[in-house]
Formats: structure tokens, C-alpha cells, sequence
């Protein structure tokens, strides 16, 4: 009898445990509402191994600088922090040094210097109300945390960036507005950014719309969770010594009940 409900609690133990696990590792969400929903692009670093590919990160960079960094900051990231995705010392150096920060000089006037690699991203607009003047009122927001900031992300931000089509006729787009299939409510102040060959990538590969989307989206989920690797990482090993604990109990609970269970009565 009390052999019998001991089993039947390892029984319920185990489907207990093999239950958190699987939503533990299918990352499972409960989607709330309806909601526009994105093509779902393969990402390398989605997934519980997933890691950033360097090269298209480096591509995004690219796209970053040569197309949204005019009305777009990110800064939340030091140039510095490049040295994450594949860059050295002294290329670093020199990306800084294209911009310019205000720092003050020893009689106190405030001079220009150019920024160092541990100075932030210099952003485009000194405040919101002249990034909004420049833009017809509408504030292009930092795009450090945008990946994270917006709910299934890369793949949003990778759909708005190819998303501008034309709009339905019964549709009326107010000047200053642009229609993209994949904003909320369709009407962006973002005019179309992605254009084909807007870049020619130091890596020879063909600068199409689709390609600069997903670049610069993998350069920006990087921006947004430089720490994604490493936590990957930690979580495989986690659930590796989960694993072995669970064995090692298994076997000492076996071994500590083996006289009782072996006692013929
Ligand atoms: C000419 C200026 C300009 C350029 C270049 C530009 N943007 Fe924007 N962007 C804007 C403005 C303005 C908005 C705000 C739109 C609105 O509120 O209607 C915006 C909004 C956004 C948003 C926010 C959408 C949301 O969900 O709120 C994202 C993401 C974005 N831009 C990404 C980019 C990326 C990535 C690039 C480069 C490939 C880029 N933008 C280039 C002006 C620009």
C-alpha cells in the first residue's frame, strides 16, 4: 500500500517534471488578442543554442550608419561595445572618431571634440523636439532596445522594413505619411528607408531590400541584448546539471529506500 503511493507520487513527479521542461524549453507564450502578424524569418540567434552571425551583424552596422543614423540614435551602445561583434581597437577608434561630442574646455566653453570609443552613440537630434521638427512631427525613437521594445521583434521590425507597398485605393494617405502593410494602423511617418543597393556592404554581398532588413535587424537584436550568447549559454548549462541532479537523486532515492522496498512483509 504505501509502496503503491510512493510509486504513483514518482509517477505524478515525472509528469510533472517533464511538463516544465518542455515549457521551459519551447519558450511557450500564450499570444494574447489579434494581432498583425509578421512572416517568421529564420534568425540564428532565436532558438536555446541560437548565436549572432558576425558577418551579417557587421552588414547591419553598416545599414545602420549609412541609412537610419540619420534620424535614428543608439544610445545605449558605446562604441566600444563593437568589439562584440568582430571589431578591433583601432577600427573602433576611427568609427568614433567620424562623430563629434560637445565636452568643455578648461576656461569652461564648451567645445566640439571628436567622440572617443567609450562616448555612446551620438544621436542624430540633440532633443526630441528637433528630431520631431525634422521629421514632420513625428519622433523617430532610439533604436536601441526596438527588438526588444516590440513583441515577436526582429521579425517585426524586419516587416516593417519591407512592408511599404502601395496603398488601397479607398485609402488616403495625408501628406508626410507613408503606407506600410505591417504598422499599426498603416500610416507611418517613416518614409520607405530600404532601397535596393541603399548600401554597397564592404563584404561584396548584393545590398537587396531583404538583405539590409535582416542585417540590420541582427545588428539591432545584438543592441538590444548584447548578453543573449552568454545567457543561452548559462541556460544550456543549467539545464545539463538539472539533468545530472535529477539522475543522482534518482539513483540515491532508489538506494536509501532499496531495505524497506526489499523487505518481504
Ligand atoms: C528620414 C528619417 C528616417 C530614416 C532614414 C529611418 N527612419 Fe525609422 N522612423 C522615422 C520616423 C519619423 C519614425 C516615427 C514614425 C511614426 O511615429 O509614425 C520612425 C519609426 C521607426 C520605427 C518604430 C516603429 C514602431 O513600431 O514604433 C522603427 C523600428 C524604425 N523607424 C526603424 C528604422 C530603421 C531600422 C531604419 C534604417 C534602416 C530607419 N528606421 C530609417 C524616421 C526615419
Amino acid at each position: 500500500m504505501f509502496l503503491k503511493s510512493i510509486k504513483k507520487v514518482k509517477v505524478c513527479l515525472i509528469f510533472i517534471s517533464t511538463f516544465i521542461s518542455v515549457f521551459l524549453i519551447t519558450n511557450f507564450s500564450f499570444a494574447a488578442g489579434d494581432k498583425i502578424s509578421y512572416p517568421q524569418k529564420e534568425w540564428t540567434f532565436s532558438g536555446i543554442t541560437g548565436t549572432f552571425d558576425r558577418a551579417s551583424q557587421q552588414r547591419g552596422l553598416q545599414v545602420y550608419k549609412e541609412v537610419c543614423s540619420g534620424c535614428h540614435g543608439l544610445r545605449l551602445l558605446a562604441y566600444r561595445n563593437l568589439k562584440a561583434i568582430g571589431y578591433n581597437d583601432n577600427e573602433i577608434k576611427a568609427f568614433a572618431a567620424e562623430n563629434t561630442v560637445n565636452t568643455i574646455d578648461d576656461e569652461g566653453e564648451v567645445i566640439e571634440r571628436a567622440a572617443r570609443p567609450s562616448d555612446k552613440f551620438v544621436s542624430p537630434y540633440p532633443n526630441q523636439q528637433s528630431a520631431r521638427a525634422a521629421n514632420g512631427g513625428a519622433y523617430p525613437p532610439d533604436l536601441s532596445l526596438i527588438v526588444k521594445a516590440r513583441s515577436d521583434g526582429a521579425n517585426y521590425l524586419h516587416a516593417l522594413l519591407t512592408g511599404y507597398v502601395d496603398a488601397p485605393s479607398e485609402k488616403k494617405v495625408p501628406d508626410g505619411m507613408y503606407y506600410n502593410k505591417y504598422y499599426s494602423g498603416n500610416l507611418i511617418g517613416m518614409p520607405q528607408p530600404l532601397y535596393e543597393d541603399g548600401v554597397t556592404y564592404a563584404d561584396g554581398t548584393k545590398a537587396t531590400p531583404e538583405q539590409m532588413a535582416k542585417d540590420v535587424t541582427a545588428f539591432l537584436a545584438w543592441a538590444s541584448e548584447p548578453e543573449l550568447e552568454e545567457r543561452k549559454q548559462t541556460g544550456i548549462a543549467v539545464i545539463l546539471f538539472l539533468l545530472v541532479l535529477t539522475l543522482l537523486s534518482y539513483f540515491a532515492m532508489k538506494k536509501i529506500w532499496a531495505p524497506i522496498k526489499n523487505r518481504h512483509v
